[in-house]
């Protein structure tokens, strides 16, 4: 196989912020795939870095009382910490505040400039008469001029959807001072896309992009493509424009830039590196980035023609991806599912996120979905009760019975062959970013052997003396099998890979060294590799330590089902409203009480379909004993947004009758009804 000359970038991440995992989406899917370019042989360099630019940066830092270069130091720190911790292996990691970087947007801009693509023209805009400052349209707020919802941004509503200008707003504050803004007029400096049209359709529809992003450049090719606007006025945190006193690039101009700039920085610590091997206008390296589905008219219109004009060469591919939800929302705040990776690290293993992304994650761009239950139990049932359980369960009799050393025959060579063949399919899966159809294919694998394990019963037959031989042999070709899985497991769960090289001492594992048998070769004592993840350390990563706030939750949660008596009725309801909330019979799988809450009850509700509700509900007074509810049957409206409570998520609320307190009852078994069943 062709050694291939790859370079892998993620977007840089804005240095105002520490990473969550919304950036881990995106960091775990590259990480992933440079993995497996390095373990196939390839030479395959990652970089990113810090995105240090701009008025948010430049507004934080004075908010802090520090320097934008302290924010954005301190801040790349954190980043650097927080991607090294998720195992994310960057060869570099840098920032767009470098040397390097200036000299090359001014190159960049220089050579934009000789070739015609700079216009400047005079603008009106928003400018704060406090703070001296052009105002960013998100710096803008207002009443809608169409709707009149009051509190929206300058650029749209969210209540209505419409877009307008910030001066459209009415009563329009600035965001920093709360001073009417004033239009004010000034010099931009803009690049014209127009000139790179006829390249960018051309490049758009030649295999560097996803179908569904080649159809979007369509719409925005159909849309028109406009100037760019690339200055914005002094105070600005970014590069000074050269021969522009008191302009500035945008911050969106030299990002990208710093993707070369990083490289070359790279190429500083790395004397056989050159930027021009990867980024000449012939070079034959391949270029890929990485980015979400929000920047991708910088990333496909933008960026190749900026590389274009500035003699540079286009990327091989762009590849996008979606959003990151949590429970099937937007990640929030309030509901404590905006969860920074620092906080996530304090919890739970890296390799789990790492696991599950991966288990979820396609060449397409759409949003993935990060369940908590579901994340437990794959994690549990796949990483430790399949692959890990097919070493712990052989290891034991190889070192206990055959002194640590494996059989020298490989029984079984039909099922070791498929093993080794299926990496053929599994390596394409891989290169194709269909990591969802990678991990199937292993699960697969892993189903077979422990269903080989399972039928021969090794802890059986060891009992008769006679069969120590076929012990011998069946679990060296378990640990065989586990080392060709854990092999195909390697790019998303390093670490994993790196415990079973120790356990089965061995040189690290590179894909072709698959079909590399172990025979009479000594392995290590098994020590447990992964623990089982624990909804409690779930909880705890979403629980919120605002203390007030959940026993808030917990009152309002009783006092609903006190006030059932009381008379006051709430404001009428149309049948719209009522129709949407959606009524099942359920089963109460699981009940037990919350031991830091008195009246709560943690229940396990199972909805049909193999579905299931963890809810918390305020019925411990009548029901003190929460075995008495296991197996009957309640009501509960099952599409509640979730609601994150200081002992857990709960996803729903079960109906109850009475006047409260002990006098509260909820449905028994009938005859006839199932879970599942529409309540009408
Ligand atoms: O959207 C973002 O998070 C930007 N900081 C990404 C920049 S990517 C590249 F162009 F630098
Ligand atoms: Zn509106």
């Amino acid at each position: 196989m062709q050694k291939r000359q790859i370079l892998v970038t993620t977007a840089l991440t804005y240095a105002n912020g520490a990473p969550h995992l919304g950036h881990l989406v995106e960091a775990i899917q590259a990480d992933i795939w440079v993995r497996f370019q390095r373990m196939r042989g390839h030479d395959c360099y990652f970089i990113s870095g810090s995105d240090a630019h701009g008025t948010a940066i430049m507004i934080k830092a004075r908010e802090r009382g520090i320097s934008p270069e302290e924010l954005i130091e301190s801040v790349h720190a954190e980043q650097l910490r927080d991607f090294s911790a998720f195992l994310i292996e960057y060869d570099n990691y840098y920032t767009t505040h470098s040397e390097e970087n200036k000299q090359l947007v001014a190159a960049v801009y220089e050579k934009l400039k000789q070739h015609g693509d700079i216009a400047t023209r005079t603008i009106s805009q928003a400018f704060d008469p406090v703070q001296n400052i052009f105002l960013p349209d998100r710096y803008v707020k207002g009443e809608c001029p169409r709707c009149h919802a009051k509190d929206q941004y300058g650029d749209n509503c969210e209540v209505c959807g419409a877009t307008y200008s910030p001066h459209e707003l009415i009563n329009a504050v600035s965001v920093l001072s709360g001073a009417t803004p004033i239009q004010k007029e000034s010099e931009h400096y803009f690049f014209q896309l127009q000139h790179y049209e006829e390249m960018l359709r051309k490049w758009g529809q030649s295999g560097h992009l996803q179908p569904e992003v080649a159809n979007k450049l369509q719409e925005w090719f159909d849309a028109g493509l406009r100037d760019w606007d690339i200055s914005r006025d002094a105070p600005y945190f970014g590069f000074e424009i050269p021969g522009a006193a008191g302009k500035y690039f945008y911050v969106w101009l030299d990002a990208p830039i710093g993707y070369l700039a990083s490289f070359e920085n790279l190429c500083k610590r790395k004397p056989y590196l050159e930027l021009n091997q990867f980024f000449g206008a012939d070079s034959k390296a391949e270029l890929y980035h990485f980015i979400g589905k929000d920047i991708t008219y910088f990333h496909a219109l933008f960026w190749p023609a900026m590389l274009t004009g500035a003699g540079y060469r286009k990327p091989t591919a762009i590849f996008v991806h979606g959003f990151l939800t949590v429970n099937g929302q937007k990640m929030s705040k309030s509901r404590g599912t905006f969860i920074n990776a620092s906080t996530y690290l304090q919890h739970i293993d890296p390799e789990y996120l790492r696991y599950y992304f991966a288990a979820k994650l396609n060449s397409n761009v759409e949003d993935i979905d990060l369940n908590l239950a579901d994340f437990v139990q794959r994690v549990n049932s796949d990483l430790v009760g399949k692959v890990v359980n097919i070493a712990s369960r052989c290891a034991g009799f190889i070192t206990k019975n055959f002194d640590g050393k494996m059989a020298n025959e490989l029984i079984e060579p039909a099922l070791y062959e498929s093993f080794i063949q299926a990496g053929d399919t599994i390596a394409e899966c891989y290169e194709q970013r269909d990591f969802a159809r990678a991990v199937r294919e292993i699960m697969a694998l892993a189903d077979q052997a422990n269903q080989y394990i399972a039928d021969k019963q090794p802890w059986t037959l060891i009992k008769q003396a006679d069969k120590s031989a076929e012990v011998h042999a069946i679990c060296s070709l378990g640990l065989q099998l586990f080392r060709v899985l854990v092999t195909y497991l390697k790019p998303i769960l390093p670490e994993l890979a790196k415990k079973t090289e120790q356990f089965l001492m061995i040189p690290p594992m590179t894909w072709h060294d698959r079909r590399t048998t172990l025979l009479e070769h000594k392995i290590a004592a098994f020590i447990p590799m992964l623990q089982r993840l624990e909804l409690k350390q779930v909880e705890a990563m979403v629980t919120k330590p605002t203390e007030p706030v959940a026993k808030k939750e917990e009152k309002a949660l009783v006092i609903k089902s006190e006030k059932s008596t009381l008379t006051e009725i709430k404001a009428e309801i149309s049948y719209d409203d009522f129709a949407k909330i959606d009524l099942r019979i359920v089963r109460i799988a699981q009940a037990e009480a919350v031991p830091e809450a008195d009246k709560l009850l943690k229940l396990q509700l199972d909805i049909g379909n193999g579905e299931m509700r963890q809810v918390f509900a305020g019925i411990k007074a009548a029901y003190p004993n929460p075995a008495d509810l296991i197996g009957k049957l309640t009501v509960a409206v099952v599409n509640l947004a979730p609601r994150q409570m200081r002992f857990g998520m709960s996803e729903g609320m079960v109906l109850a009758a009475g006047p409260g307190g002990s006098d509260l009852w909820i449905l028994h078994p009938d005859d006839g009804a199932k879970p599942g069943m529409l309540v009408k």
